[in-house]
C-alpha cells in the first residue's frame, strides 16, 4: 500500500498524523476514558502516563517511517476525540481504533473507518481487516455497519484486557470490483 496523506478532513472531524505536541492531550484523553477503553485495550488497563504517551508517539513515528503503521489522532472541534490506525499486513491492512469519553454514539468511528477504508483501497490495499474480542460488541458493530464480512475467529495472544474472552472475531472488506477492461 502507498503511504497515506498526513491529514484527512470530513464533516465534523479531522484525522491527523500524531505529533509529539499531542502527548499531553493524548494522555488526558486516555486517562479520561480508562473506564470504557481499559476493559478492552490491554495498554489502557493499568493507567496511562506521559511516558506511555511519548513512547506511543515515538513508536508511531518510527512505524510510519518504516511503512508499518499509520496512526492518526481523530480531532473534533480541535480536541482529540480518539485514535485510529492503519497497520499494514501481507496484501492488505488492519484498522484499530478507540474513542474518548464523550465522543461515542454519534457515528464518528464508523465514518472514520469508512474514510480510511476507502483510502486504503485507493492506495492499493487488497483488503481491510478489523479484529475485536468476541465480547466487544460495540467494536464489532463498526465493521458490521460498513458491510464488512465476518470471515473467522482467531485466538488472542495473552495477556488480554479484563473484559476480553481471548477470541478475536475477524472481519474483512475487499475493494469494489474494478470495471472490466474494454475489448
Ligand atoms: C469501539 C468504539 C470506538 C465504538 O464506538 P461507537 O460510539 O459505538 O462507534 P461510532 O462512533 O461509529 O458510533 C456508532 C453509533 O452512532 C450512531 N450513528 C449516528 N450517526 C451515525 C453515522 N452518520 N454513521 C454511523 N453511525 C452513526 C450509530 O447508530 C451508533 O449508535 P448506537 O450507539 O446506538 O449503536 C468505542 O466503543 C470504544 O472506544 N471502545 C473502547 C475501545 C475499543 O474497544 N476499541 C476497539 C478494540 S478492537
Amino acid at each position: 500500500m502507498e503511504v497515506p496523506a498526513e491529514t484527512y478532513r470530513e464533516g465534523e472531524f479531522t484525522l491527523a498524523r500524531w505529533q509529539f505536541a499531542d502527548v499531553p492531550e493524548l494522555v488526558a484523553a486516555v486517562i479520561g476514558s480508562l473506564e470504557h477503553i481499559g476493559p478492552w485495550l490491554i495498554w489502557a488497563t493499568g493507567g496511562y502516563t506521559t511516558e506511555d504517551g511519548a513512547e506511543f508517539l515515538r513508536h508511531s513515528r518510527e512505524n510510519w517511517r518504516r511503512g508499518q503503521t499509520y496512526d492518526f489522532a481523530l480531532h473534533v472541534d480541535g480536541s482529540i476525540a480518539g485514535a485510529i490506525g492503519l497497520m499494514t499486513r501481507e496484501g492488505g491492512v488492519e484498522i484499530g481504533y478507540w474513542l474518548a469519553r464523550g465522543f461515542t454514539g454519534r457515528g464518528l468511528m464508523t465514518r472514520a473507518v469508512a474514510l480510511l477504508t476507502a483510502e486504503a483501497f485507493r492506495l492499493g490495499a487488497g483488503y481491510v481487516e478489523i479484529k475485536h474480542d468476541e465480547r466487544n460488541v460495540r467494536s464489532g458493530a463498526v465493521p458490521a455497519r460498513l458491510g464488512f464480512t465476518k470471515v473467522g475467529e482467531a485466538p488472542m495472544e495473552p495477556p488480554w484486557a479484563p473484559s476480553c474472552a481471548g477470541t478475536y472475531h475477524v472481519w474483512r472488506l475487499t475493494p469494489p470490483c474494478s470495471a472490466p477492461a474494454a475489448p
